[in-house]
């Protein structure tokens, strides 16, 4: 077992790491509950998950009672969370409660906003059950969910009180999740890290096939990388944390472009969107092209989409650069970006011009 502590003074919370955890789940809950029920929010995907966790709270003594919600992006609205809290209240949650989250991004922010306006805040267990939850949105205090105008404008930083990851889950997860849920691996690598990233090149074939250790390796040292950045910029005030978002600009555009749909999963748009960065972080003359060409090599060897062309979204460069334009940290043609100087080099330019993006995306195939 590997327990990881995001060190945020009094909002400071473990992230437990640990294959068949939600079996044992109950007693590391009962100590936290102290004699109070812990309702469960989960969604329909995760039935399994959530019988082997009510029955692991059972036989710890913790009462729980579940609402199981649809599973998807749609579940990050306002009607669910109207739902959500309005369940929660039902079962007589009181502010110095615990809450479960279990399942996938989704779950995990609205569940966590949900508790974070409930009498003001009370307290949430981050149970993730997809590789994209476990090495990113579980651990941070992100929470929130979407409105008409875009994804995640509605939200608040609401850290959890303690976060369980058991990599087994990830046994029934399809590959494509997994592979998506893999590119926010990697991304650790590119962000800081390169012996990370030689590590991924490494083993990242025996993680995408299931293979336990290369898994909780891989899950444990991107938590506490995660860890370190939240730890050191919480609020995303200093450009730190803002690191976490190398690949999302051209990622987010491409996602965008693609409805924000089954057609390009968020973690397959990090990927190509990594892809490009590093690409025009080599044409910029930032970095080495040979750095470029490896992460898209990796990419490539990992089956993820390397960049325009693969991401399969027909987008002209000038309507891609549109979104950009719409993205609320634009102003006055520029927005700021996550670049590179080279592998584990990543920084972040404040002031790029997007007709400069335009005009690299125009040299890409697309
Ligand atoms: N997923 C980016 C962050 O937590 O800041």
């Amino acid at each position: 077992m590997t327990v990881l502590t995001v060190a945020l003074g009094a909002r400071s919370y473990d992230v437990r790491i640990e294959a068949g955890l939600l079996a044992r789940a109950g007693d590391v809950v009962a100590a936290l509950a102290k004699g109070r029920p812990v309702p469960i929010v989960a969604d329909e995907n995760v039935a399994p998950h959530l019988a082997t966790l009510a029955r692991s709270l059972a036989d710890a003594g913790v009462a729980s009672e579940a609402l199981v919600l649809p599973a998807g992006e749609g579940t990050k609205s306002w009607a669910m969370l109207e739902r959500t809290v309005d369940w929660l209240l039902a079962q007589g949650v009181e502010r110095s409660d615990h809450v479960i989250a279990l399942g996938g991004g989704v779950i995990g922010d609205l569940v966590g906003f949900a508790c974070s306006v409930m009498k003001r805040g009370c307290r949430f267990i981050q149970v993730p059950t997809t590789l994209l939850s476990q090495v990113d949105s579980s651990v941070g205090g992100k929470t929130g969910i979407n409105a008409r105008a875009g994804k995640n404008l509605v939200g608040a930083f609401h850290q959890p009180a303690l976060v369980l990851i058991d990599p087994d889950v990830l046994d029934t997860l399809p590959l494509r999740q997994v592979r998506a849920g893999y590119a926010e691996v990697v991304k650790y690598g590119l962000i800081d890290d390169l012996d990370f990233f030689a590590w991924c090149e490494a083993n990242g074939a025996a993680l995408l096939a299931g293979d336990p250790a290369a898994r909780e390796y891989a899950i444990a040292h991107s938590v506490a990388a995660k860890a370190r950045i939240v730890a050191e910029d919480e609020f995303e005030t200093t450009g730190k944390r803002a690191l976490l978002n190398l690949g999302h600009t051209f990622g987010h555009a491409l996602e965008a472009e693609a409805g924000f749909s089954d057609r390009l999963l968020h973690g397959e748009a990090v990927a190509a969107g990594c892809g490009l960065a590093f690409d025009y972080s080599a044409q910029a003359g930032l970095c080495a092209g040979d750095d470029a060409a490896r992460v898209r090599a990796h990419w490539r060897a990992s089956g993820l989409p390397d960049g325009l062309a693969a991401s399969g979204v027909a987008a002209s460069p000038a309507r891609l650069v549109e979104h950009m334009r719409h993205d609320k940290k634009a102003s006055g043609g520029r927005i700021p970006f996550l670049l590179a100087r080279g592998i584990g080099r990543t920084y972040l330019d404040r002031d790029v011009d997007l007709s400069e993006v335009e005009r690299f995306l125009d040299s890409q195939p697309h």
